[in-house]
């Protein structure tokens, strides 16, 4: 059970911590940008995520990462992560869930919205969940409440427009480009909303929607389910709303979803039942320029990021723009 050591340890003393971790992997792989390798991208993020982590005063354990155990080499599910403890005294357990690099095609090719990306709470408050697909349904403060998973897409939008007390035509829902979109595109079509359809990033694309102002209104459609997990401990933060449903559809993901202790594979979720913690940080940092952050900037002496630093109890949303000079002689800095 989480104390009010553990607030202060995790929001107050973590939260640049976190920063630094993503920072790190944000500048790692921006040195990758539009190389064309995804790969390449992804593991420069995972490797320098992974070294910073290890300095963190935590006892982490990664909830949600780059897969199981025996198909990746680091920040798997149920690796233990951070410092651990110092001179034999066990340091405050902290569960992670990871995204190393969301968006990394669009990293690879230079293209906007890509970032690192984590979140963190006390032991027990990130679902742990297989990085199957989700469908989701992310909406701002106004529209919590009234949207359903399962209601027709026209109902939704009648809703959300409601809430926001505008018109279904006015609204914008962002929607990844895929295939299995093309009826939910064509409901949207319909019923006469705009769409937003981006190549990859659902992430990002859901903060934006929690946050007024952005021209976003929903983001609608199946994605990742990792990237589910770590936009509800946003909308924890930000007081947004994702509607979730794990697309369980072979039996060996049956399988995988009741070892990890999920007992109704088809349950609708909220944000509070996939970040339930009491105590919930979100870190992120651009990679590439994006709606919501600045990407990496490499100036010969040095580099510049933007990151987002959120946590719940505190009530902060914080963006940190930092500049990580490479110190020598003659270094100059400029803002
Ligand atoms: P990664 O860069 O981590 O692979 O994720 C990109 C992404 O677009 C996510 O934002 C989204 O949730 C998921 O992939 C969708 O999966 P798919 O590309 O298989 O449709």
């Amino acid at each position: 059970m989480a104390t009010a050591s553990d607030l202060m340890h995790l929001e107050v003393e973590l939260a640049l911590e976190f920063v630094r971790v993503v920072e790190e992997a944000a500048v790692e792989s921006a040195k990758t940008m539009g190389q064309g390798d995804a790969p390449k991208a992804d593991a420069a993020a995972v490797k320098a995520m992974r070294r910073v982590m290890d300095t963190v005063p935590m006892h982490g354990t990664i909830v949600i990462g780059e897969g199981e155990r025996d198909e990746a080499p680091m920040l798997y599910i149920g690796e233990h992560v951070g410092a651990k403890e110092l001179d034999g005294v066990r340091y405050p357990e902290v569960d992670i869930a990871v995204d190393p690099l969301e968006g990394t095609n669009l990293c690879a090719t230079g293209a906007p919205n890509s970032i690192t990306v984590l979140a963190a709470s006390e032991r027990g408050g990130l679902l742990n969940a297989p990085d199957c697909y989700m469908e989701k349904l992310v909406v701002g403060q106004p529209s919590r409440g009234k949207v359903d998973l399962d209601a027709p897409v026209a109902d939704n939008l009648k809703a959300i427009a409601k809430s926001l007390d505008r018109k279904v035509e006015d609204l914008v829902i962002v929607v990844l480009d895929r295939p299995r979109h093309k009826k939910l595109m064509a409901d949207i079509r319909a019923a006469g909303a705009r769409i937003h359809l981006i190549g990859d990033g659902d992430l990002s694309a859901g903060i934006t929607a929690a946050v007024l102002g952005t021209g976003v209104h929903a983001v609608m459609g199946i994605g990742g389910a990792p990237e589910g997990v770590i936009t509800a401990a946003a909308m924890r933060c930000l007081n947004g709303e994702i509607l979730a449903r794990l697309i369980v559809d072979t039996p060996e993901l049956e399988q995988r979803v009741a070892r990890m202790g999920i007992k109704d594979p088809k349950k609708i979720y909220r944000s509070e039942d996939l970040a339930p913690g009491k105590h919930i940080l979100f870190a992120a940092t651009g990679v590439t320029d994006g709606s919501l952050l600045r990407g990496v900037r490499f100036f010969g002496d040095g580099t510049r990021t933007q990151s987002l630093i959120m946590t719940h109890d505190t009530g902060k949303v914080r963006f940190v723009d930092s500049i990580h000079v490479n110190q020598g002689p003659e270094f100059k800095v400029r803002f």
